[in-house]
């Protein structure tokens, strides 16, 4: 039975992977951990600083947790603003994370992502492996990420597992301070103003994924057989790749009268421009089946019908 610890449980992904997890190994099998208090009522949760690894280990041991998902980590439009603070806070708390999963035998799982990648990545069909040098203190967290989880593999046999996420679209939870939030905010606006101003440039392909082709990703994986993995971390992973012009005409589709513009953010411009427009998700379709349900007409559907019940739409004269 699996009893697992997730931490930055109240984050973008968390928000919905505990709830997806509750649903699936039970609500008392999973623990729920984050920086701030947690508003719901039911399930595990507790308080935790992921820099704070005396404490991270000690709730691990009382609930007996054999998994560990770390999630707790600063983005990369936000880490671009704060460097020191991102590194202490995603390696620091990732370090913690391993040391706990060695220590206690746990299974491991983190998020890499299309940040890993730099400007001298080649662009198109990405490769699973190929050059990583990336230009932002997120890229930089996430390459040294995923050779420590390579190394607690190789040197201590810690079953450490990842994707590389791309930007993740949902209605839940925002993400906060990626270079991917355009696509979230768009639909967001699209309901409330019929209008967007995108801060990404019009031709500035990115990969993205619905947030349940995301969360069953991190499940498939983790239920993956060892056996079969020849890679570990991290699995490139994508579902579409599209620019702002390209989701603006898929939501138009559903409502004409919605206008987007442009005022470009040089900060999240040079960060887009400097990861794919598309990766390579071979090794993961071969390696543990990774498949994705939604494509950007099918996420469109979804996302404006389920906003629209949670909005109040505005009148579109
Ligand atoms: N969605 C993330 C970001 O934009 C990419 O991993 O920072």
């Amino acid at each position: 039975m699996k009893k697992i610890m997730v931490t930055g449980a109240l984050g973008q992904i968390g928000s919905e992977l505990v709830e997806k997890l509750r649903s699936v190994y039970g609500e008392d099998n999973i623990l729920a951990t984050d920086i701030r208090k947690s508003e719901q009522t039911s399930g595990p949760f507790e308080l935790l600083d992921v820099t704070d690894g005396q404490r991270m280990h000690a709730l691990a041991k009382d609930f007996g947790a054999d998994t560990m998902m770390h999630l707790a980590a600063l983005l990369s439009a936000t880490a671009e603003k704060n460097p020191l603070l991102a590194w202490n806070l995603n390696m620091g708390g990732l370090m913690n994370a391993l040391e706990v999963s060695r220590e206690l035998d746990l299974q491991f799982f983190t998020p890499s992502s299309i940040g890993a990648f730099g400007p001298s990545t080649p662009k198109e069909n990405t490769p699973q492996d190929t050059l990583q040098r990336p230009t932002t203190m997120y890229g930089v967290n996430k390459v040294a990420g995923e050779l420590l989880c390579d190394y607690y593999f190789n040197r201590f046999g810690v079953d450490t597992r990842g994707v590389r996420f791309p930007g993740l679209i949902s209605y839940v939870t925002p993400p906060g301070g990626g270079t991917t939030d355009y696509a979230v905010e768009i639909y967001y606006e699209a309901i409330k103003q019929g209008s967007y101003i995108s801060y990404i440039q019009e031709g500035t392909y990115m990969d993205m994924m619905y947030m349940p082709d995301a969360l069953q990703a991190i499940i498939d994986l983790m239920e993956a057989d060892a056996q079969k993995l020849v890679h570990r971390n991290a699995f490139n992973i994508t579902a579409m790749s599209f620019g702002p012009a390209e989701i603006a005409a898929e939501i138009q589709k559903h409502l004409p009268h919605f206008n987007m513009k442009y005022q470009v953010d040089p900060v999240r411009q040079a960060i887009a421009d400097s990861w794919p427009n598309s990766i390579n998700i071979e090794a993961a379709q071969q390696e543990w089946g990774f498949t994705a349900q939604y494509d950007l007409a099918k996420m469109t559907v979804d996302m404006l019908e389920k906003l629209s019940k949670q909005l109040q739409p505005k009148a579109i004269s």
